[in-house]
């Protein structure tokens, strides 16, 4: 079983900018990106950073902002705040150089057993299994394991079998970890499995017991949406407008557009709703014309200089400025 999975995967696998040469510094911000990301949106952010970034001291002498504006986009930015906060760690510590072991990875800023499990066996070698959603419903179907996916003890079942593997397998560990999870990501999904291509189904009891694959892991409970309106107040000048850091809630530090409540003047109409939603909450946010511009001429800002929310970011791609002017949104696009 275990020469199958590596022989496929080694024929398969995906050809992604952070494999091949097994540069710490790469595996470490690919994997942070792909915790809640999916592969095909990381890869260009990826790029975008390691130009930008290439390696830990210059993400350590970067500003904040200019980081998170690298990360715009991919969304839940404490992976980013973390990962400045971990390079800074580790130039002040370190004399810039990367820990190989996972138990040092662990004293990073935003670095977990998943994190650090990926780059100290696919960067080092170590031999500690890598946990993900993938491995675990890859084991759950495996040895049809009924648990939902946030149960500790699929966790502990999926850690303890991949473990063994290790253990026991001649080949590198980063390899094992990758081909699980690579296994899970193309064809061990969670919705239309490709089990007949599968390298490992004789080994799978699902798959030998005719069992419906997708009923491992058990479904859980979708946690309920919680809706929220917000209403923000639009102001331009020429094609500048006002934004200020958010300070409360989620996304700290990145740029929106004044709430109704921070802007002191007068609004005037209604120009347009943006649907948003950010992990349990539906928002929708109403945008209104500032009635009166000159008090708050100290914010107005190139949106392109500052980190965006997303919201907001779907906000200005209505308001597309043209010979150095916002458009409002048309009648369609409200
Ligand atoms: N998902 C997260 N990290 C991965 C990796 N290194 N290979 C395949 N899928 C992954």
């Amino acid at each position: 079983m275990q020469s199958k999975l590596l022989t496929w995967f080694e024929q398969q696998r995906r050809d992604l900018p952070w494999r091949g040469e097994r540069n710490p510094y790469a595996v470490w911000v690919s994997e942070i990106m792909l915790q809640q990301t999916q592969v095909e949106t990381v890869i260009p952010f990826f790029e975008r950073w390691m130009s930008r970034f290439p390696d830990v001291t210059a993400l350590a002498q970067a500003s904040e902002s200019e980081v998170l504006q690298h990360w715009s986009g991919l969304g839940y930015y404490r992976r980013a705040r973390y990962l400045h906060q971990a390079a800074k760690y580790f130039v002040d510590t370190h004399h810039a150089q990367l820990p190989c072991t996972q138990s040092e990875w662990l004293n990073a800023p935003g670095v977990g057993a998943y994190t650090s499990a990926a780059i100290a066996s696919i960067a080092f070698g170590e031999r500690v299994a890598v946990v993900d959603g993938n491995v675990k419903r890859v084991v759950a179907r495996l040895q049809r394991l009924k648990f939902v996916m946030n149960d500790r003890a699929l966790h502990v079942a999926a850690e303890q079998w991949s473990q063994q593997q290790i253990e026991s397998a001649s080949c590198a560990a980063g390899d094992w970890n990758e081909a699980l999870m690579e296994l899970g990501a193309t064809v061990c999904r969670p919705r239309l499995p490709l089990c007949e291509v599968c390298p490992i189904n004789e080994s799978c009891q699902a798959h030998q017991e005719g069992d419906e694959p997708t009923a491992y892991p058990l479904p859980a409970k979708r946690k309920a949406f919680k809706k929220m309106e917000i209403d923000y107040v639009w102001a331009t000048r020429e094609g500048q407008c006002v934004l200020l850091p958010r300070n409360q809630g989620w996304n700290l530090g990145l740029y929106e557009s004044p709430t109704r409540e921070q802007w002191q003047g007068e609004v005037g109409e209604l120009l347009g709703v943006v649907s948003h939603t950010i992990t349990h909450h539906k928002i929708s946010a109403r945008f209104f014309a500032a009635a009166d511009l000159d008090e708050h001429r100290q914010h107005y800002c190139d949106p392109s200089s500052v980190p965006l929310s997303g919201l907001m970011r779907k906000w200005l791609a209505r308001c597309p400025v043209s010979d150095g002017i916002f458009e409002l949104p048309t009648a369609s696009m409200r």
